[in-house]
């Protein structure tokens, strides 16, 4: 019986493992954009192959290693300190970093080892500030000077937003190198030898530093068309006029086809039995929903568009807005709209994609704004410092006849709220933290689209999901006890609805998540007891705990102010052999491909769970009846996940976050695929398929071998009709062949 189970558990995990990334799909479909920020010293160390970059990175230094001849990273490295100031010694052998405190760490320069700490230095001349007697720049020029003469020896033309100096490096033997910013972020190498040109390079850092970000799809230009055909039919009164003129416009697009293949049945053929490689580009792509941009606004007010598919930057425009705080797609408009913290926003017509036009600049009468989520179809909620909300509508709010309720959060509390319909904001219940207590992780249920209202039992019955919409989780850790408790309440009324807790030492100061999903939540967090682990628990809940037991029926409404109905839970924790910083649920389209858990690891990873790994039903092998075996991915409960490489979605790259970054997963118009991004220092996308691609055929599928077989079928069958006729009709006659 063991080894069955382990057979059928081994091969579950087996089926789970096929939708993994492989080797020939690593680095096709993810990409990362690496990032160094804003350099405040370059150095170069003694073999001349390598620059060494300080950058401010979270409260302290990155360190990085540039190659010189490609500009390409070597390596980057955290310091968890802040170096103000950097000394090269003479030979460029080794480089002394000074920190706020005074004390100075000696690093090797040719592989950025600490050779040691707490070194005294008697005279610290810094090596950051780039100065030569015999180079000046004016009018973004680079002058170098006869240093007796004071005359221009040679001069070499910079970027008109040139900014400044970073790098300078001459010697008398005709060999220059530099390396200037501009103001809008790029970076600029130039090295000559003797005059002339040797290697140039340039880095881009504009998106090191993004605060909001938004994806917008590219327009399909096919569905237009299409779109405005449908449109015209609508307009015939008459059903008949209409079919005509569907059928005229097909016959058109067909004749158009003909048209283009020159009228030749071999080209046609050719045509059709190709397997469409390259309409597997972009077409496809921008029908799939694959090609979208990720546009993304950075602290001093650069808007980029990057290319989700590849990482390559489209285009690129100065805001006045800075420290933008939210960015949203007005789709039906193919606009983007952008806020600041005081206000003021800022609307770009993307109709073409390739450039962005300014189409209104306004601002919204509230100041220092906290935080803005989207209520609906341009509809946000405004949060300021003084806890003031404000609900902005684009183009004026327009009274409608329903109520809607809010529930927003900060630390110390969560607050419900009515909206009426004339707008007002009425607070209606709140929940308050003690002076020790904090909320550590909230998450919302989602307004995703439900696929399956049940669980389908081994035994063919059916377990039924508490579907419920209103509902929010949320953490409380006690500072003073380490004690974290987890509630479940209804956002209309407040009712706690679950809680649960952990004295288990928990870790408060490493990261807590939560995610919700559609009839469950999951959180994470790192506990030191019984051992130091990370922990993942899973609350799912039901209306019922009795198989074929419902309570609501899809035809009766419900009025939440009136009592609802509690939610029925079953509860597991499991421990994860890594630390958690970040968590997301993954989004498809309709939310039927089963959900992946996405983790972004401390370690600079992201992996993904399946859920039915993280399931709250997994129940000990011993109590598993016969039929509960039967289930569906049904696995005994085994309390390690396993950390599988090939679930490695970032595979060997290390990412740099920092603590703002935001884990995003977002839907396309494939159902087994969802794109997955990691914004913040870095910026890192890759697709994900969470059961497979199960709606996407391989390259390799041979279309035109198909074909052909179906074509031999029907040539073999009408050979074939006659023999076996004629083969009845002489048994029927009992003679024999
Ligand atoms: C730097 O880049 C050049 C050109 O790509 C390459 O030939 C060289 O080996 C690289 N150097 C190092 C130290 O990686
Ligand atoms: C916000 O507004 C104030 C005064 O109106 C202005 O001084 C400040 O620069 C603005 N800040 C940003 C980020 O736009
Ligand atoms: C089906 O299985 C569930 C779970 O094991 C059990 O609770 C239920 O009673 C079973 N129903 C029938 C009809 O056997």
């Amino acid at each position: 019986m063991v080894q069955f189970l382990c057979l059928i558990y081994s091969l579950l995990l087996g089926a789970l493992t096929v939708n993994a990334v492989f080797i020939e799909d690593a680095f096709i479909s993810d990409w990362q954009l690496e990032n160094i920020g804003r350099y405040e010293c370059v150095m170069e160390d003694q073999g001349q192959q390598n620059l060494i970059i300080l950058s401010d990175y979270e409260s302290n230094t990155l360190m990085s290693f540039v190659n010189e001849t490609s500009g390409t990273i070597i390596f980057r490295y955290p310091l968890d300190f802040k170096a103000i100031d950097a000394m090269l010694l003479e030979d460029r052998s080794a480089y002394v970093l000074k920190d706020l405190e005074g004390n100075a760490y000696l690093f090797d320069a040719s592989n950025g080892f600490l050779l040691d700490d707490k070194i005294s230095v008697e005279t610290f001349v810094s090596s950051c500030i780039p100065h030569s007697s015999s180079v000046i720049i004016s009018n973004n020029t680079l002058k170098f000077m006869d240093q007796d003469s004071q005359l221009e020896i040679s001069q070499v033309p910079l970027r008109e937003n040139f900014e400044s100096l970073k790098f300078l490096y001459h010697d008398n033997l005709g060999s220059v190198k530099f390396l200037y910013s501009t103001d809008d972020y790029q970076y600029f190498f130039e090295s000559f030898e003797n005059g002339v040109p040797k290697n140039q390079w340039h880095r881009d850092e504009v998106v090191s530093d993004v605060c909001s970000f938004t994806f917008v799809d590219i327009p399909n230009e096919a569905l237009l068309s299409k779109k405005s055909e449908l449109l015209a039919e609508q307009e015939f009164t008459n059903v008949w006029d209409a079919y005509t003129y569907r059928v005229s416009q097909n016959w058109g697009r067909f004749k158009g086809f003909l048209k283009e293949n020159n009228y030749s049945p071999g080209k046609i053929i050719m045509r059709l039995m190709k397997m469409d490689s390259h309409s597997l580009n972009y077409s496809s792509d921008v029908e799939f929903g694959l090609a979208k941009y990720l546009i993304v606004a950075s602290k001093k007010g650069q808007l980029s568009a990057i290319d989700v598919r590849n990482g390559s930057k489209v285009w690129q425009r100065q805001t006045s807005l800075e420290d933008t705080i939210f960015m949203d797609n007005l789709s039906k408009k193919s606009q983007i709209i952008s806020f600041d913290k005081n206000g003021s926003y800022e609307i770009y017509d993307i109709s073409n994609v390739t450039e962005p036009v300014l189409a209104r600049k306004d601002r919204v009468e509230i100041s220092s704004i906290n935080l803005i989520s989207k209520l609906g179809e341009n509809k946000y909620l405004l949060q300021s410092g003084n806890d003031i909300k404000k609900i902005f509508c684009l183009g004026g709010c327009v009274d409608e006849p329903i109520t809607t309720v809010l529930a927003t959060h900060d630390k110390k509390g969560v607050h419900g709220t009515i909206v009426k319909s004339d707008y007002q904001m009425q607070d209606t219940w709140e929940i308050t933290m003690s002076e020790s207590e904090e909320i550590v992780a909230f998450a919302k249920k989602g307004d995703e689209p439900i696929s399956n209202i049940g669980v389908t039992l081994g035994n063919r019955t059916v377990l039924y999901k508490y579907l419920y919409p209103n509902l929010a989780s949320y953490v409380v850790a006690n500072k003073k006890t380490g004690n974290i408790y987890v509630h479940l309440v209804d956002t209309v009324t407040g009712e706690l609805l679950f809680s649960q807790f952990h004295d288990e030492k928990v870790d408060i100061y490493s990261p807590v998540n939560m995610v919700f999903g559609d009839s469950w939540f999951i959180y994470s967090f790192f506990s030191n007891e019984p051992i130091p682990e990370q922990r993942l628990v899973v609350v799912e809940l039901y209306e019922s705990l009795h198989a074929d037991e419902r309570v609501t029926t899809a035809s009766e409404h419900y009025d939440p102010f009136r009592a609802v109905n509690k939610p029925f839970t079953i509860s597991n924790a499991y421990y994860f052999p890594e630390v958690i910083k970040r968590m997301v649920v993954s989004r498809t389209k309709y939310q039927i491909t089963l959900s992946a858990i996405i983790l972004e690891l401390t370690n600079g990873q992201i992996t993904y769970l399946s859920k039915a790994l993280l399931n709250a039903r997994r129940q000990p092998e011993v109590k598993m009846t016969d039929s509960d075996k039967k289930e569906v991915m049904a696995m005994p409960y085994i309390s390690t996940l396993p950390l599988n490489d090939q679930f490695i979605i970032t595979h060997s790259r290390a990412l740099l976050m920092g603590e703002t970054a935001e884990l995003i997963s977002v839907a396309t118009n494939l159902e087994s695929t969802s794109i997955v991004c990691d914004i913040g220092h870095d910026i890192f996308c890759t697709k994900l398929h969470p059961s497979g691609q199960f709606d996407t055929m391989s390259p390799s599928f041979e279309k035109g071998k198909l074909l052909a077989t179906i074509l031999g079928l029907f040539v073999l069958s009408y050979f074939l009709r006659p023999m076996v006729e004629s083969a009845q009709l002489k048994t029927q006659w009992l003679v024999r062949s």
